[in-house]
């Protein structure tokens, strides 16, 4: 197995492995079977994350989903994992009035789904929020570049760190390094930039759609394994056609049961 060596991953291993040059693997799930998959695979983090609206929920953008319902998502995948670091993310709406709402939202996850950290996007703007949730004790993953929460106010999922945006990105990371988070995931940016924020900080970088040059990479995990059968990005490469494979299974039950060839005489009780 490659990737970080231990037991239980920890945040300390997420600077131990960027120090060693050590990648770090990471997906999202949000249920229980995926995380106990992924887990047994050596994968080094699982993100609950509010992905969840558009893979699981059928949602057009990941704003709607709530507190509750990453709750109930992300406790399924903390009682599976063995292994990995959990990392629940914070939903819109959950902590942008103030810290102290981002402290109280943080406090509910970590204690109703035994989540060892949260994500939450944002750089120079949510540097206080940052320093608040982990003053409170508790993990912090950042999140920037194309920050799908702001997909609005962003004009869609547009190529973040381009020109001048460069700037804006190297500022953001060091704010949220200073704001004493423990990793920070890229999203879209391009491969030399996210390479150059790698090298000027000193906290993990964890890329989606960010080259190869990150600390770590990510990906949805729907994505990644073909369930999704929709337009994927770019950075998305598929491992599995899991879809594919599903809809063939599906069509042969139904041709079964249509059949009544299933059930067998040894899929029956006497
Ligand atoms: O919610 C999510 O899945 C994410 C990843 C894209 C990093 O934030």
């Amino acid at each position: 197995m490659s990737g970080i060596s231990a037991k239980r991953v920890r945040t300390r291993h997420f600077f131990e492995a960027k120090a060693a040059g050590t990648p770090i693997s990471a997906l999202t799930s949000y249920d229980a079977l995926s995380a106990s998959i992924f887990d047994e695979a050596g994968i080094d983090m699982l993100l609950v994350g509010d992905s969840a609206a558009n893979v699981v929920l059928g949602r057009d953008t990941t704003l709607s989903i709530t507190v509750d319902e990453m709750i109930v998502l992300a406790k399924a995948v903390t009682l599976a994992a063995r292994r990995a670091l959990v990392v629940v993310d914070l939903p819109f709406g959950s902590y942008e009035a103030s810290p102290q709402q981002a402290v109280a939202t943080s406090v509910r996850i970590m204690k109703e789904t035994g989540a060892h950290a949260v994500k939450i996007e944002g750089g120079v703007e949510r540097a206080d929020t940052i320093r608040a949730i982990v003053d409170a004790g508790i993990p912090v993953c950042g999140h920037i570049g194309f920050t799908p929460q702001s997909e609005h106010a962003l004009g869609g999922p547009v190529i973040q760190g381009r020109g001048s945006g460069a700037d804006k990105l190297t500022r953001d990371a060091r704010a949220v390094e200073a704001a004493g988070a423990f990793a920070v995931v890229l999203e879209m940016v391009p491969a030399q930039i996210a390479a150059k924020v790698t090298r000027e900080i000193s906290i993990a970088t964890i890329g989606i759609g960010a080259g190869p040059d990150t600390d770590g990479q990510i990906l949805v995990w729907q994505d990644a394994f073909g369930l999704n059968r929709g337009k994927t990005a770019r950075f998305v490469r598929k491992y599995a056609d899991l879809g594919t494979s599903l809809l063939d299974a599906a069509r042969t039950y139904a041709d079964d049961v249509s059949a009544r060839s299933f059930p067998a005489a040894e899929e029956s009780y006497e």
